[in-house]
């Protein structure tokens, strides 16, 4: 049977048991959330022997080179000899410049790094509260604007981040991972392009990112902002957004609740072809926002989704 070794453990493992399944059966404390190789929580670095990876593109090359892998799409076949990931060493460290909550249930995180980070509107960050808890979170601030990261949690799942995530306070650390994520982005070649941002719960974040980028880079052509929440109340932001629409006449906003998305989504009437569309949140609810798209014939080449998948059980 094949060994693996991992920080002074040897664990013995059915030939081609999953790495992650193996190490978390054995009592490591190896990060992970999603099981299907989209957040990356789960890196590991194989440092002797080599394992059978199922998604080999999920990480770039140099990642590769630098024998990082990811346990969840991993196969043991042979031995092999494996470091956690370790955010210390291996992710930046950042302090929470403050912490203030956007309704009951969201949570504003603004964090300062030692480094500046570049990023672009809609990308997402891995963040680690402890050294076996990572999620991805999106990117609300805006690089060049903003002098902090700034973050949309909603703490409602209290969940392993979420619950710690409540009780953060000013001048914590926190380890900030791979900056991640190309789908949702603003392209100044849309400037006349109508453009749809529909966001489910805190999958505004990132939409209010391209929202303030796409306004930067004066978008001339109407905006739709459609947010579903939960409940009135967790329409968060909505100072700040109805500003914006004041500033910027071409901004309509919308807001529903879960309840009423289908009938708010039937009457989105598609006036371009040209339309750009930009969706984020729950898969549930991305999905949902996927179908009016496709029904009302806008091609997919002009969706970009990003979704917030939950941890896998
Ligand atoms: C690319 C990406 C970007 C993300 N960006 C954000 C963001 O900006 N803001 C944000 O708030 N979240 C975001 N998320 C979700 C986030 O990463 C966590 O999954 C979420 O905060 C729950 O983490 P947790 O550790 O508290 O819960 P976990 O301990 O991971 O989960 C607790 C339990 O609740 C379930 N659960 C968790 N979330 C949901 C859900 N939404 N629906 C149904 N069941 C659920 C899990 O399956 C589990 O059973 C993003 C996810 C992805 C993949
Ligand atoms: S990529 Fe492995 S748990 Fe998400």
């Amino acid at each position: 049977m094949p060994e693996v070794s991992v920080a002074q453990q040897r664990i013995r493992v059915a030939p081609a048991s999953n790495l992650l399944d193996s190490l978390l059966a054995a009592g490591v404390p190896v990060a992970h959330s999603c099981r299907a190789g989209s957040c990356h929580a789960c890196m590991v670095r194989c440092v002797g022997g080599v394992l059978v990876d199922a998604q080999s593109q999920a990480l770039s090359l140099s990642q590769r080179e630098q024998g990082w892998r990811l346990a969840c799409q991993c196969q043991v076949q042979d031995d092999v000899s494996i470091e956690l990931f370790d955010p210390i060493r291996d992710a930046q460290s950042a302090r929470v410049h403050s912490c203030d909550w956007l309704s009951e249930q969201v949570l504003r995180l603004r964090l300062q790094l030692q480094r500046p980070l570049r990023y672009s509107a809609g990308q997402y960050v891995q963040l680690w509260i402890a050294d076996d808890i990572a999620r991805p979170y999106s990117l609300a601030s805006l690089a060049g604007e903003d002098p902090w990261l700034e973050l949309h949690i909603d703490c409602a799942a209290n969940g392993a981040f979420t619950s710690r995530a409540r009780h953060l306070q000013a001048g914590d650390s926190l380890a900030v991972g791979e900056l991640r994520g190309a789908a949702l982005h603003y392209d100044p070649q849309w400037q006349a392009y109508p453009l749809w941002l529909l966001a489910a719960g805190t999958g505004l974040a990132p939409l209010y990112a391209v929202l303030r980028e796409a306004l930067r880079q004066e978008h001339s052509a109407p905006i739709h902002l459609l947010h579903v929440a939960r409940s009135a109340a967790e329409h968060y932001l909505r100072e700040e957004l109805e500003e914006l629409a004041r500033q910027y006449p071409q901004l309509q906003l919308q807001y529903c609740q879960a309840t009423e998305l289908a009938p708010a989504l039937a009457q989105l009437r598609l006036v371009s072809r040209q339309t750009r569309a930009l969706l984020c949140g729950a898969p549930e609810r991305v999905e949902e926002f996927s179908r009016r798209l496709y029904l009302a014939g806008l091609p997919r080449n002009q969706i970009f989704a990003d979704l917030y998948l939950p941890r896998a059980r």
